[in-house]
């Protein structure tokens, strides 16, 4: 890569971190009303770095959710367009007290920027826009054709993007759309997505007697909603890991010889690194399938929380008349969420012990994605990759979700490159999130030399 280029990120690394740090601060927390206005001047944040690089129309596009951020720089229309999605929200923080520094005071330590939003995915939009600042203030112009769509409730299920994207197919054409929300097996062992998990996250809840009762009065004859709620759940998914959901396992695909091949081999030994990383002895779950199967395409279902009765201090004998539980499920990118969600509802009907009521709503959902890797995007993304870390990239199928994604395949029939910075280790989603800073640098000069890789 041209010298100048990778001296400008070199040299400019501390105004970077300064910059992410400045944007890090703004605690965009997309699931919670009382941030919306921070959700918002993170927007502006980024609308605003955009306008500084030279980006003439950045446009801040409202939904019935947080805005979008959507610009373009079209250079010639002989060059390939390549259009870049990231989001700007974050998740919550609670619970707050195990954060060793507080997660909106942003803080460099022992090699990491530590902070919410560092990795997941302000970060790795940074990571993007230092690669484009390169370009622009060595080159003075970019190599290839940009659309940049940046969203803010990724983190919250908002569906405003999906309509936007629905909508405006021509606006967003593009030949190849990249993607910086990943992570790559290692910080010497870079790796391309070759697929994610959709994703169906519901409400169950569960109800019993009218009211509140006296656990003396009514103990031995009331139904108890939190108790059928529990047995519920262990009957959709035994304690062999099985979901117990039977339309679900006739859907299933087959996985193709060699990517199983590879997850029953797991020549990397990530089921090893995964104890390390949850701090755990062992492994659970489904049995017959090894571990990178089982985190790849094998339909998870996971309960998050459960809320009722009485939680507060001391003791109070109460029998709760009703309790709700957050369940989601993980799905391979060949079924559809919203299919499934038919069979979880007869399930939760079917399962639920006598005496009570349940309902279950569908929160949100997303497709998940299969990616094609047959094609020059996704060719260069595996040479810059090679070229920057010495080391060529493997393919994985990740567990997480960007529904998204799935959207931009059908809708815009471009090759999805799935090119994340994160390490395993980065606690997304978790207290003391982190993103490495060699990953920030090293991040950069990969996607600076993919544009230039992509040029025709
Ligand atoms: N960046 C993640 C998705 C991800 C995580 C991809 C790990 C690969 C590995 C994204 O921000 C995310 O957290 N997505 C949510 C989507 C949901 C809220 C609809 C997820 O996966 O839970
Ligand atoms: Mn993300
Ligand atoms: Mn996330």
């Amino acid at each position: 890569m041209a010298e100048t280029r990778v001296a400008y990120i070199e040299k400019n690394q501390e105004k970077f971190i300064r910059e992410l740090s400045e944007w890090l601060a703004i605690p965009s927390i997309s699931a919670l009303g009382e941030h919306d206005e921070d959700v918002y001047a993170a927007s502006e944040w980024v609308r605003n770095k955009l306008v500084f690089l030279g980006f003439s129309e950045v446009r801040t596009i409202p939904t019935n959710g947080h805005p979008l951020i959507y610009t373009e720089w079209m250079v010639d229309e002989q060059q390939p367009t390549v259009l870049i999605y990231g989001h700007y929200d974050v998740q919550p923080v609670d619970p707050v007290s195990d954060w060793d520094t507080p997660p909106f005071e942003p803080q460099v330590r022992d090699g990491n920027i530590y902070g919410r939003g560092t990795s997941d995915d302000k970060g790795q939009i940074m990571v993007v826009i230092g690669a484009l600042e390169a370009w622009l203030k060595t080159e003075g112009k970019l190599p290839v054709n940009v659309k940049i769509l940046l969203e803010g409730e990724e983190e919250s299920g908002g569906a405003g993007i999906e309509r936007f994207v629905e909508r405006n197919p021509e606006l967003l054409k593009a030949d190849a759309v990249l993607i910086c929300d990943t992570h790559m097996v290692s910080e010497t062992q870079p790796s391309l997505v070759q697929g994610l998990r959709g994703i169906l996250y519901t409400e169950i809840a569960v109800s019993g007697a009218r009211t509140d009762l006296h656990s003396g009065s009514y103990g031995g004859v009331a139904p108890n909603p939190i108790h059928a709620l529990c047995v519920l759940i262990s009957r959709l998914k035994g304690e062999d890991g099985v979901i117990n959901i039977p339309e679900l396992h006739e859907a299933l695909g087959r996985p193709a010889a060699e990517e199983k091949a590879f997850w029953d081999a797991d020549p990397l030994n990530i089921a090893e690194s995964l104890k390390d990383e949850m701090g755990v002895d062992a492994l659970v779950g489904e049995e017959d399938y090894p571990p990178l199967e089982r985190l790849g395409v094998r339909p998870t279902l996971e309960v998050h929380g459960i809320r009722g009765g009485f939680t507060g201090e001391g003791a109070k004998t109460v029998i709760p008349a009703r309790a709700l539980a957050k369940v989601s499920m993980r799905l391979p990118a060949e079924l559809d969420p919203y299919e499934v969600f038919g069979w979880f509802e007869k399930a939760v009907q079917k399962n639920l012990p006598a005496g009570h009521e349940a309902t279950a709503v569908n929160m949100h959902s997303g497709r998940g994605v299969s990616v094609k890797a047959e094609n020059p995007f996704f060719k260069a993304a595996t040479d810059s990759l090679a070229e920057t870390y010495q080391n060529r990239p493997v393919l994985m199928r990740e567990g997480g979700s960007i529904p998204i994604a799935a959207l931009f395949d059908s809708v815009l029939q471009a090759p999805i490159i799935l090119m994340g910075f994160g390490l395993p280790d980065d606690g997304a989603h978790a207290a003391n999130e982190k993103f490495s800073l060699t990953q920030l640098r090293l991040g950069m000069l990969t996607v600076a030399d993919y544009l230039q890789r992509i040029r025709r």
